[in-house]
């Protein structure tokens, strides 16, 4: 059975009750909890101060122009592997950023002479305060990603820097109230993964 750490306080509380949620409905976030959205995830950890995040907001009709940069990568990818791509699977993937009112790309421009993990790891830290700000606000978010971030021509089609790193594709919306909540995935025992040198209480 997993054992619950006995404290708990607001943050904590919205930490364990924040879920990933797909299903949404078309009503798209106001302006301004986006920016408070995108404010969480600026004030993540970095090291040296580099900030190295950028994000790229996508609405509206914009997301069709962005899902072709989806359907390009896969293009490219099948290119790679020597074959082609089916029709429906390439316009699948042109229509994934339709799922949410709202996409907004979280990538991460490399400092130079900066660790790039380092840098990466910056922004995973922004992403996990993005989905944590839009839960505290009501928001429904899904933090995806997919081939098309390891894709060295993705970064360029969003916009960004070349050598930028996608860290994720956040999805966000409003949560269709008609879709009843998930489960609470189950997560390991802190038992089972954690080691307490030294502590003798
Ligand atoms: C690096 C990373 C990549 C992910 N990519 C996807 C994805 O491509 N599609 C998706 O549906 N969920 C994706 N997720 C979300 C996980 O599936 C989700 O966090 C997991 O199922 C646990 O559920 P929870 O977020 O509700 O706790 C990703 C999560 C992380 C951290």
């Amino acid at each position: 059975m997993e054992a619950v750490a006995p404290l708990t306080n607001a943050v904590l509380e919205a930490i364990k009750s924040r879920r990933s949620i797909g299903r949404l409905t078309d009503e798209r976030p106001a302006r301004v909890q986006v920016e408070a959205i995108i404010d969480a995830a600026i004030h993540a950890p970095n090291h040296h101060h580099t900030h190295p995040w950028r994000f790229v907001v996508i609405a509206g009709d914009a997301r069709q122009g962005a899902g072709e940069a989806l359907a390009a990568s896969l293009n490219r990818r099948a290119i790679v592997s020597g074959g082609t791509v089916d029709p429906t699977l390439r316009a699948n993937e042109a229509m994934k950023f339709l799922r949410a009112p709202v996409v907004i790309v979280a990538a991460v421009e490399p400092t130079p002479g900066e660790p790039l993990d380092e840098e990466v790891a910056a922004g995973a830290a922004a992403v996990q305060n993005m989905l944590l700000a839009a839960h505290s606000l009501g928001l429904a978010a899904v933090w995806r990603t997919g081939a098309t971030v390891r894709d060295p021509q993705a970064a360029a089609e969003f916009g960004l820097a070349a050598e930028a790193v996608i860290v994720g594709f956040v999805y966000l919306g409003t949560p269709d109230p008609t879709t009843p909540p998930k489960p609470r995935p189950a997560r390991p025992d802190l038992a089972s993964i954690t080691r307490w040198d030294g502590w003798t209480d």
